[in-house]
């Protein structure tokens, strides 16, 4: 049932008195702005850094999920000296990975589409937090070098759907986003980086056994594994996180203040597993947070892990259950 929330989100206070104000009308301003900064389009859209400046983010949602306890609470964290390119900022993954960033103060810079839905989702940012570059990873040419200037970590959340769907649109096939798009990337990358998380998705070594072979019908799973075996051998630090069937969200139709309110019900406890051998399901807000705290778990790199949400306790934001997660994976 549908229950409607009222909240407040605060920021530091210098922040909120200095680049933060209200302004309920958010993606026109924020379209506007996008004009001003004269995107030049290409055939794939946009190309182009839009910074969002001066934001809203007081307001109220209605959310139709069990929010009991809530894995992203806002926080006032200090600002961290990373900088983190999400790419698929916009994708159910994605938009978490963003949300948690922005209230850790972790500065991000989104590579992604379709900027009208980054502005519907994470409103006017000030630029020192978020910045945005519009491109399509199937093009070499959008992943631009400047893309990259002073990122520091890149979380790849990208993907589409494993049956023809409308996402297919203008050929968008897992080949072209999860092997081609993958590999434009991470060819694309600069080797100074501290670590690439890729998420990826359980099953990728069993491709051509049941159940597995129904899911990679049109090749999903095969080309994933194309994607991870390249970033694999690719030289750069990297962690994959393959995901089980994913829950909760995409909140495709809200914004940054409902983000920041989801829940993951009940199913809190976190399973995580290696050797592929995990089947089960997780909530999109756990793949989030696991990549999250897997840029800060030396251990993890060059590591592979599954990973499913199951009923009970989970380890919220705390980096210490989380390091004990990763170090004693289920084999
Ligand atoms: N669904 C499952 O049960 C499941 C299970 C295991 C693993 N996974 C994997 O987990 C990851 C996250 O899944 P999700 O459901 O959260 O993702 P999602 O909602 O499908 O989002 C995918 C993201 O990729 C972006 N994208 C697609 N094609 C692109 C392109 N050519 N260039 C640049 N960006 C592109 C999308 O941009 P737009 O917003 O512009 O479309 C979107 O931001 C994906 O890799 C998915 O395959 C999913």
């Amino acid at each position: 049932m549908a229950t409607k929330l009222s909240f407040t989100f605060q920021f530091p206070p210098e922040k909120s008195s200095k680049a933060f104000q209200r302004n309920p009308n958010l993606a026109l301003s924020n379209l506007n702005h996008c004009d001003a900064f004269g995107f030049s389009r290409k055939s794939s859209g946009f190309r182009g850094q839009l910074s969002l400046k001066v934001n809203a983010l007081q307001g109220e949602v209605t959310q139709s999920t069990n929010s009991e306890t809530t894995l992203l609470s806002p926080t006032t964290l200090p600002s961290s000296s990373k900088l983190v390119l999400v790419v698929g900022a916009t994708g159910g993954v994605g938009q978490l990975v963003v949300a948690a960033l922005l209230k850790r103060n972790i500065k991000s810079r989104l590579l992604l589409r379709n900027p009208e839905k980054a502005v519907s989702l994470f409103g006017n940012q000030d630029e020192e937090k978020l910045q945005i570059y519009i491109g399509d990873t199937r093009n070499p040419a959008d992943l631009d070098p400047s893309m990259f200037e002073g990122v520091t970590h890149v979380i790849c959340c990208t993907g589409t759907t494993a049956f023809p769907s409308k996402r297919w649109d203008g050929d968008n096939t897992p080949e072209r986003v999860d092997w081609e798009g993958v590999r434009n990337l991470i060819t694309a990358l600069p080797s100074s980086l501290k670590r690439v998380i890729l998420v990826s998705s359980v099953g990728v070594t069993k491709f051509n056994e049941l159940p597995w072979s129904i899911m990679n019908l049109f090749g999903v799973l095969k080309y994933k594994k194309k994607g991870e075996d390249f970033l694999r051998e690719s030289g750069l630090p990297f962690t994959i996180i393959r995901a089980g069937r994913l829950t909760d969200g995409p909140y495709t139709s809200y914004d940054l203040n409902t983000l920041l309110q989801a829940t993951a019900g009940q199913r809190r406890a976190v399973v995580i597993g290696q050797g592929d051998k995990l089947v089960g399901e997780v909530s999109r807000l756990v793949v989030a947070e696991a990549c999250i705290q897997a840029l800060d778990i030396e251990f993890t790199q060059g590591k592979i892990y599954e990973i499913n949400s199951v009923e009970g306790e989970g380890p919220g934001t705390d980096p210490e259950k989380w390091q004990q997660l990763f170090k004693t994976p289920q084999a």
